[in-house]
């Protein structure tokens, strides 16, 4: 018997409704879901935590409580980001066991844990503490194709997770590209070395291949597949639920579960899908076998153009692919996937903007140091060179990241007590989790961008309108307006974009527009430019400093990583035109030396 796993309330939606499912369109359905038998749903964690405070005003432990409440007989499971918990960044230990140790309290039985490195020394917190608050634990690991991701290396990590605790295991392909010849290798590896344990293939059906793929992985011996309700499947999300459970129908690996309670089921998700369509994005749906040639997962490839879009170089399309291929072998061959498809992406935008290695931002420095993890394959000595100057070797770490990390529970804890906002324990992790979003949601200031009540939103409606662009770029505002009555107002120009899970500001601006910086138009003598589209994040220094060549100036946010913008020159900082938290421009000039 095979068993399935079942994405509909965690990465179905995140894949194709931007992760905006309400808990309210969860809640009168769950009854039946719970009553189909599932191995497990997933329900929480990957960006479901950070969505529901910034977008949804939703407490994403008070949902965890009520799906739990909804169903008592089906393990509610979560995704964890090992030391990254639900963020994109390393929080020390004592956070990460405390958020586990709630999630559990609050309802969350089965914690899949991952590393974007696969490092395991990242992984052994989090599974340790899972199993110590009584919670099943499965080990997952991160799935690409490189020299080094060997099906051998596959099956002695998972061995390792096997002896380190896990319940079971899990084979993470989240760039939907495994192939069936991959899968049915992996699994059976993992097969004929004696792991007992349960072993969870984890897919999306980009490439098109993945039905097969499932199918050679359960003839290898797959005890769980991933899968979604067939109205919320397909394209960036999971094989459809029913469709794998009809396919086993009648065979040694039937699931036994009731197809007909199944398509009950699914005529309620056919009405949520149509209730969500402002968020329907008609490309994530079609299958994109190019995956299997780039090998860069889609929500990276959408990534990749924005920012090549932002920083002025749109046109370097291609270039910039072979580039992230080749950066991403340089680094020694990271997975894809958040935060090291970032560390990737914007590196090989840098190179192809500025020249290869020419401006390194500071997380490519913390990954070449060891602070992500140890890099699955080597980096060569020249490129360690090129990123964190000649002494790089005594530079890099050897321990575990988060063992450089102080403890900060209980800072966090004292702080948010004297602002007087703990209404309970769970909150301070929020607050530590996400510090600027979390306390805005905390002090209610967090704005409800619709509820189930406003859905579907009319045709009008600046999501719906900038929808509808997207599709019909020749019609004017008029005649969208003909489309759905009166009641329509300005055009709107600034955007939340999720692309797989991390949130981009855009701003659109007409053609023929000129966005004017006061410190653009002028011709400045000894003026240093932005060089980037960004925000800045510091200034270093002040009017009538004294720097040298080659000392930090301002420290700029751009693509989401930390750049530093340093003096040309020995000589006097004569005039700064920004200020923090400002937004620029790539010609924007920050400051002026003199000589
Ligand atoms: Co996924």
């Amino acid at each position: 018997m095979v068993q399935l796993h079942d994405q509909t309330f965690r990465d179905a939606h995140q894949s194709l409704l931007a992760t905006r499912m309400r808990t309210e369109d969860m809640l009168p359905i769950a009854e039946k879901m719970d009553k189909i038998g599932f191995f497990s749903m997933e329900v929480w964690g990957g960006a479901t935590f950070d969505v529901p405070i910034r977008y949804l005003n939703e407490d994403p432990w008070e949902r965890l409580n009520k799906l739990k409440e909804a169903m008592p007989n089906t393990p509610m499971q979560m995704l964890e980001r090992a030391m990254n918990i639900v963020a994109y960044w390393n929080f020390p230990d004592d956070i990460v066991m405390k958020f586990i140790e709630f999630a559990k309290k609050n309802g969350c039985d089965y914690f899949r844990i991952f590393d974007a490195l696969n490092d395991l020394r990242n992984m052994k917190v989090p599974i340790e503490t899972t199993k110590k608050v009584g919670a099943h634990a499965q080990g997952c690991l991160c799935y690409t194709i490189s020299p080094v991701h060997t099906v051998d290396r596959y099956v002695e990590k998972f061995k390792e997770l096997e002896k380190m605790g896990c319940d079971s295991l899990c084979i993470k392909d989240m760039a939907g590209m495994i192939s069936p010849k991959r899968a049915y290798n992996i699994i059976k590896g993992c097969k004929d070395a004696g792991i007992k344990i349960p072993i969870d293939l984890h897919s999306h059906y980009t490439s098109g291949m993945t039905g097969m793929a499932y199918m050679r992985a359960i003839e290898a011996g797959a005890d769980i597949v991933d899968t979604s309700m067939s109205p919320i499947s397909g394209g960036t999300a999971q094989p459809a639920t029913e469709s794998i459970v009809a396919a086993l129908k009648g065979t040694e690996w039937d699931t036994g579960y009731d197809l007909i309670e199944l398509v009950e089921i699914r005529r309620y998700f056919v009405k949520i899908w149509s209730k969500y369509r402002h968020l329907h994005r008609f490309n994530a749906l079609k299958v994109d076998p190019s995956v299997t040639v780039h090998q860069i997962p889609g929500g990276m490839l959408s990534n990749l153009i924005f920012q090549l879009e932002q920083q002025g170089i749109g046109d370097k399309y291609f270039e910039v692919l072979d580039e992230t291929a080749r950066v991403r072998e340089e680094l020694g061959y990271p997975p894809l996937v958040t935060p090291t498809s970032q560390v990737v992406g914007v590196q090989a935008v840098m190179n192809v903007k500025f020249g290869r290695y020419k401006k390194i931002p500071k997380e490519t420095k913390d990954y070449c140091k060891g602070l992500y993890g140890t890099p699955p394959g080597e980096i060569k000595p020249e490129i360690m060179e090129l990123v964190l100057g000649k002494d790089w070797k005594d530079q890099i770490i050897t321990c575990r990241p988060a063992d450089l990390l102080e403890p900060l529970y209980k800072k966090r804890r004292d702080e948010l007590e004297d602002m007087g906002l703990i209404k309970k324990e769970e909150d301070v992790i929020t607050y530590a989790i996400y510090p600027e979003v979390g306390l805005k949601f905390l002090k209610g200031e967090a704005k409800t961008e619709f509820t189930s009540k406003d859905l579907p939103l009319p045709v009008t409606h600046p999501f719906s309108r900038a929808l509808i662009k997207s599709i019909f770029p020749e019609l004017t505002d008029e005649e969208i307006e003909g489309i759905g009555g009166k009641g329509v107002g300005a055009i709107p120009t600034e955007f939340d974009v999720e692309v797989d899970g991390e949130i981009y500001d855009v701003k659109l601006t007409p053609k023929g527009y000129e966005v004017a910086k006061p410190a653009e138009k002028k011709k400045i003598e000894g003026g240093v430019a932005a060089g980037l589209q960004g925000t800045i994040l510091k200034i270093k220094a002040k009017n009538g400093d004294k720097v040298k060549e080659g000392d930090v100036v301002v420290l700029l946010e751009a693509m989401k990583m930390e750049n530093e913008i340093v003096s040309p020159k020995s000589g006097v900082i004569k005039d700064i035109f920004v200020k923090e938290g400002e937004e620029v421009s790539p010609d924007s000039i920050l400051f002026a030396i003199g000589g």
